[in-house]
């Protein structure tokens, strides 16, 4: 469907770690990538580094709010710091749009411990900010940008969740064009355990020396064919 309807995704926070990673994923897998940052010439530059993959890319970069402007899902990787300031800045431009959230509130120096903001996660944070202007997914937010900008197999698994199911299967097909396993993990409100999980395998990367722990669902022998239908 990515592919068939040629939706252009922003990758805000795209000249980042993470998202650098899962843009130039993205554009291998042949999507329309742009990358959003501050700075315009900053995601131009990170554009040509993705473009110089063999064969060539052609991921463009801009502003963020432009970025935004010419997309139909926007990606938020920024630090947890810069997440309502991003997201005030792209509002005027998310109507009808999916965001798919990949911060995590990490609150530093604590990071290995889980602090959520009020509103109960960075996701349900955005969709206070955004209001009802767009749909919302969250995912990503346990895959390494380690894993995410080298090639080897990702050893952890996707939870995404997001308003609605549709919404949902949207987010679960960029993971799948990024080469990840994903799985539907239920409402936004469910986003909080995505995030949480995060400061998690943090800590067990400090308590055993690790610099990948990953989580995995186990258990479900027919994920290809849900068997339950859901309302939302
Ligand atoms: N790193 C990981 O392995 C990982 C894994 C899972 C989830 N995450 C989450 O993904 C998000 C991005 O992580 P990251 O490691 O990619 O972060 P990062 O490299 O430190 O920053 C990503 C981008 O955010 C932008 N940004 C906007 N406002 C900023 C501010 N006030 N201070 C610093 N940067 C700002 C910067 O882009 P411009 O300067 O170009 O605007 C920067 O390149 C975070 O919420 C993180 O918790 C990260």
């Amino acid at each position: 469907m990515l592919t068939d309807k040629q939706w252009t995704i922003a990758v805000l926070g795209g000249t980042g770690k993470e998202g650098k990673g899962l843009a130039s994923r993205w554009a291998k897998a042949g999507l329309s990538v742009v990358i959003g940052s501050r700075n315009a010439d900053r995601a131009k530059e990170t554009a040509t580094e993705i473009n110089a993959a063999k064969p060539p890319l052609s991921v463009t970069g801009d502003n963020n709010l432009k970025a935004t402007q010419t997309a139909e899902i926007v990606v938020l990787s920024v630090p947890y710091s810069a997440h309502r300031e991003t997201l005030d800045t792209i509002k005027s431009a998310m109507q009808g749009k999916i965001l798919v959230d990949v911060t995590v509130p990490l609150v530093p120096p604590k990071v290995t411990k889980v602090q959520m903001p009020p509103a109960g996660s960075a996701a349900l944070e955005a969709r206070e900010i955004l209001g009802d202007a767009a749909e919302i997914a969250s995912a990503f937010q346990n895959i390494s940008y380690e894993h995410l900008q080298g090639n080897g197999e990702i050893g952890c698994d996707v939870l995404v969740t997001g308003t609605s199911k549709e919404t949902r299967a949207v987010a679960l097909e960029l993971v799948a064009k990024a080469g990840l396993n994903g799985w539907d993990a239920g409402p936004l409100e469910n986003s909080m355990v995505a995030e949480g999980l995060t400061s998690v395998l943090i800590h067990i990367n400090k308590v055993y020396g690790s610099t990948h722990a990953g989580i995995r669902i186990t258990g479900v022998a027919n994920k290809n064919k849900p068997s339950q239908e859901i309302s939302n």
